[in-house]
């Protein structure tokens, strides 16, 4: 984990073509987190179960992910956050979606499903909750901006969202 990013952050990231190993696609049950997600930044997140995650810890690190998902036929801009899970001790990475202008959609014990298709930044480590609240409202930004490229946007039309 490192303790700094650069400053100005960029407002897009990425090329203009979505590329290799995205889209990684998988698809989880909402399980229950620490519930800090909600209360202390304000900022929902969508815990997946830890089985539904292997493919993508195979081939990514640690850090903050953007791309879509859906949540009982609704579909929404994400920027998903990767890392150590201190409850177990290190041994297990798990990984938090937070689904961009969901209003009030209930998601827990419900299924999910992600299409990643690009990387924002590492994970950091934050003396106070106020500079991650400020850095995840950025991260909201850069995945919205990001997205609204064709080579990305299309991927709301994907067939993965449909069946
Ligand atoms: C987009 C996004 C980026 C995040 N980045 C970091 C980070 O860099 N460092 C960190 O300690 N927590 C980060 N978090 C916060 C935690 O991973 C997590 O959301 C918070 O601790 C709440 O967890 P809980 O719901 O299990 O209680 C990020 C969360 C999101 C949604």
């Amino acid at each position: 984990m490192t303790t700094d990013i650069k400053s100005p952050r960029p407002k897009i990231v990425g090329s203009d073509k979505v590329e290799a190993p995205y889209p990684i696609r998988f698809e989880g049950k909402v399980v229950h987190g620490f519930g800090r997600g909600s209360k202390d930044l304000g900022i929902p997140t969508a815990n997946v179960s830890e089985d539904s995650i292997q493919e993508l810890l195979k081939h990514k690190d640690s850090g903050v992910y953007y791309g879509f998902a859906m949540v009982s036929q609704h579909i929404f801009p994400m920027v998903m956050s990767v890392g150590w899970n201190p409850y177990y001790k290190n041994t297990v990475r798990s990984a938090e979606v937070h689904l961009i202008n969901r209003k009030g959609l209930d998601f827990y014990d419900q299924q999910i499903r992600v299409i990643v298709l690009g990387y924002i930044r590492p994970e950091l480590n934050y003396e106070g909750v106020q500079k991650l609240i400020e850095d995840i409202q950025i991260d909201i930004q850069v995945a919205l901006n990001s997205l609204e490229r064709p080579d990305y946007a299309h991927y709301k039309e994907d067939s993965f969202f449909r069946n």
